[in-house]
């Protein structure tokens, strides 16, 4: 369980700042089964912004990383 302090550095934290996506919202459609870049895109809207996906991709990709290494 996260705490109080990261919940809301979460949801504060815009990782795809084209769509305003937060990190919250990243790390719940990884929850809910998205496993990959493009089901996340599909889920949130993230990476579908004015630059495509260029500057949200990586982060996404690192937050999918950090949960399946500490599942
Ligand atoms: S930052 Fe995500 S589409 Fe631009």
């Amino acid at each position: 369980m996260e705490d109080k302090e990261q919940l809301i550095m979460d949801k504060l934290t815009k990782v795809c700042t084209c769509k305003s996506i937060t990190r919250y919202k990243i790390k719940r459609a990884i929850e809910h089964g998205c496993e990959d870049l493009e089901s996340i895109m599909d889920r949130t809207g993230a990476g579908t912004g004015y630059c495509k996906g260029k500057n949200c991709s990586e982060p996404i990709q690192f937050l999918i990383d950090e949960y399946w290494e500490n599942k």
